[in-house]
């Protein structure tokens, strides 16, 4: 018998049924040392596409592949014990049809170990998520803003304001009537996300949506203040670690310089082996 306790991950079922309760507390990972800092607080954590613009430079999701979000999920994987890990499936490698959408859905299971994907897209996708839904694949949605479509958007423009709100509606109800299991609303008013949390009977996890909606979301670059290409009005900056970082690599720089760094603390003396081999901190 083990020592430890066993420590059982949260499943997309209990997800589901978490709707109107405590709500959800999710954030993007994209590397280990970081999914085990977010795992202890989070519900779920999402392996976003924004790890292109966040962690390699790109201007848009646009240009994230398959092979990208597999490295990452099975970096994110390694750090993960109690939160449900999703996985995006990146711009090209599910719109073609059900079919193209399950073998690399799987591929992303398979070789990540994640316990579900998320794609962007409405009633435009309903039958693909109804498909992979019947063939075991948890499907987390995501309507609203979808930055995948950038380019149709023409921008990252508010969705859903005064007509509109119909279209995003049916887009979540079409997506959550073929078994998606949450639905991420993204940059929407405040009005239509309660509409929708209201209509759906799955958990809405919002992202720039408002507190009405069953969870929230957030890319852990931007509420930690890592990430500062720029920032939405929908990121809280929790932290200003990018700042921090700056002054710590500064002061590196100055104390090498200076041939400060490393002290007399840091370095091997002729003795004998053993006391002063160990690791400081
Ligand atoms: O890629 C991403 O990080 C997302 C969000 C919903 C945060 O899709």
């Amino acid at each position: 018998m083990s020592a430890t306790a066993e420590v059982k991950a949260i499943t997309s079922p209990q997800i589901a049924r978490a709707k109107g309760t405590t709500p959800l507390v999710c954030l993007t990972a994209y590397t280990t040392p970081v999914a085990k800092l977010v795992d202890p607080h989070c519900d779920i954590v999402l392996v976003g596409d924004s790890v292109g613009m966040v962690l390699h430079g790109l201007p848009s999701t646009l240009g994230v592949s398959l092979e990208m979000m597999i490295l990452h999920g099975k970096a994110v994987r390694r750090g993960l014990e109690r939160a449900l890990m999703v996985v995006d499936m990146p711009f090209g490698s599910y719109e073609e049809g059900p079919e193209q959408a399950f073998r690399n859905a799987a591929r992303l299971m398979a070789e990540t170990g994640c316990a579900a994907v998320k794609l962007e897209g409405g009633k435009e996708m309903a039958a693909t998520v109804r498909f992979l839904t019947g063939r075991g694949i948890p499907v987390m949605a995501h309507v609203g803003l979808t930055p995948q479509s950038v380019n149709a958007f023409g921008g990252y423009a508010v969705q859903g304001r005064g007509e509109d709100a119909d279209r995003v509606s049916a887009d979540a109800t079409a997506v959550v009537d073929a078994g998606a299991f949450a639905v991420v609303l993204e940059k929407v008013p405040e009005s239509l996300a309660r509409r929708i949390t209201e209509e759906v009977a799955v958990p809405t996890i919002g992202i720039g949506a408002s507190a009405v909606c069953d969870g929230q979301i957030l890319v852990v670059d931007d509420m930690l203040g890592m990430f500062t290409d720029f920032r939405p009005k929908f990121v809280k900056r929790y932290a200003e670690l990018g700042g921090e970082a700056g002054r710590a690599i500064a002061a590196y720089a100055a104390e090498v310089r200076e041939r400060r760094f490393p002290a007399a603390g840091h370095v091997f003396g002729d003795g004998p082996k053993a006391v002063d081999e160990g690791s400081t901190a």
